[in-house]
């Protein structure tokens, strides 16, 4: 009994062979049972009971010892490495917004533009009033403006040019900056459109700063961002704090310009607005606009980055999906 209850195997291996050496046709134990008929009448039961009970012990310990060795090979512990990591780290990936957004802060200051930030819960003097947006300007609209809740002065900015005349209050020309942020519009929330979204700003006012300056600016952007063969054009538009204004579109990113779906068969895709600073802005943040002249321009990060990864769901960028974040594992 003591010596079947001791019985030890380093492996399945091991284990089989005891199983054979005590229970199988040949066994010592099946060899003790058929050993029995020779036993005296007045013995019959108390072996029968004794042998009975030592091959159950011996079923199990075998059993058990088969078990113990099949779990030990399955988790690897009779053949450890040492030098493997304890388990697969996954990697983090930075989300594709900040990809793209450092990508274009790259690109700026490699052309001598700073980092500037400015609050996102503002007044309506910096979004509105000092970028000469009338009273009325429809964009101070419910329908656009987030106001906190009791004070009709204080909203979360509807776009970063808020950060333009922060910097311009606090400094003199010459200026260079680039304003990274979240904006905040009040929209519903679609696969087109988000309550948030993010911009980065450009500003730059020195002397003898010319419409030509801002163009070759934004052309060589584009090509830096889009890949050299870009072409870029400006169509005229209107915002209420530059003059002139434009809006900028680069050759489709997909067709290269023959036209494809993603351009809707135009060859352009809209990537910016921009224009002049309109000297009313320079005036209303104490900069003598008899000196001074300047470019701004400010674009969308969300928009950007769609075009480079064709992201169809603007939602993605806010829902945390580990499956959409690990796409850009590879990415910069
Ligand atoms: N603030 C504008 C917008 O949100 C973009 C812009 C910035 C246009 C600077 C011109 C100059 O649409």
């Amino acid at each position: 009994m003591q010596e079947i209850a001791n019985l030890q195997a380093k492996n399945a291996e091991e284990a089989e062979a005891l199983r054979i050496k005590y229970l199988s046709k040949k066994g010592e134990i099946t060899q003790l049972m058929n050993d029995f008929r020779s036993v005296p009448a007045e013995l019959k039961k108390e072996v029968g009971m004794r042998i009975n009970e030592l091959k159950t012990l011996a079923y199990d310990k075998i059993n058990a010892l088969k078990e113990s060795a099949g779990t030990a090979a399955s988790s690897g512990e009779t053949s450890q490495d040492l030098t493997r990591t304890p388990y697969p780290i996954t990697l983090g990936s930075r989300h594709p917004l900040t990809i793209v957004k450092n990508e274009i802060v790259d690109i700026f200051s490699r052309l001598g533009f700073t980092l500037a930030e400015g609050p996102e819960v503002e007044d309506d003097w910096h979004v509105y009033s000092s970028l000469n947006f009338a009273d009325d300007h429809p964009a101070r609209d419910m329908q656009d403006t987030f106001f906190v809740e009791s004070h009709p002065d204080i909203i979360l900015r509807s776009h970063t040019s808020s950060v333009q005349s922060r910097v311009m209050e606090k400094n003199q020309p010459p200026i260079r900056i680039l304003c990274p942020g979240r904006v905040y519009r009040n929209e519903a929330v679609s696969a087109r459109a988000h309550c948030f979204f993010h911009q980065i700003e450009g500003l730059y006012i020195d002397k003898n700063v010319s419409f030509t300056d801002l163009k070759q600016v934004l052309l060589l952007f584009a090509q830096e961002l889009f890949g050299p063969d870009t072409k870029i054009r400006l169509r005229p538009s209107y915002f209420p704090f530059t003059e002139p204004s434009a809006e900028m579109d680069v050759s489709c990113t997909i067709c290269g310009g023959k036209g494809c779906s993603m351009c809707k068969g135009s060859g352009w895709l809209e990537i910016l607005g921009c224009g002049m600073v309109d000297p009313a802005v320079l005036e209303a943040n104490g900069i003598d606009s008899s000196v001074y002249t300047g470019y701004a321009f400010g674009m969308g990060i969300e928009r950007i980055t769609n075009l480079k990864y064709q992201v169809k769901d603007l939602r993605m960028f806010s829902e945390n999906d580990v499956r959409f974040l690990d796409e850009f594992t590879s990415a910069r």
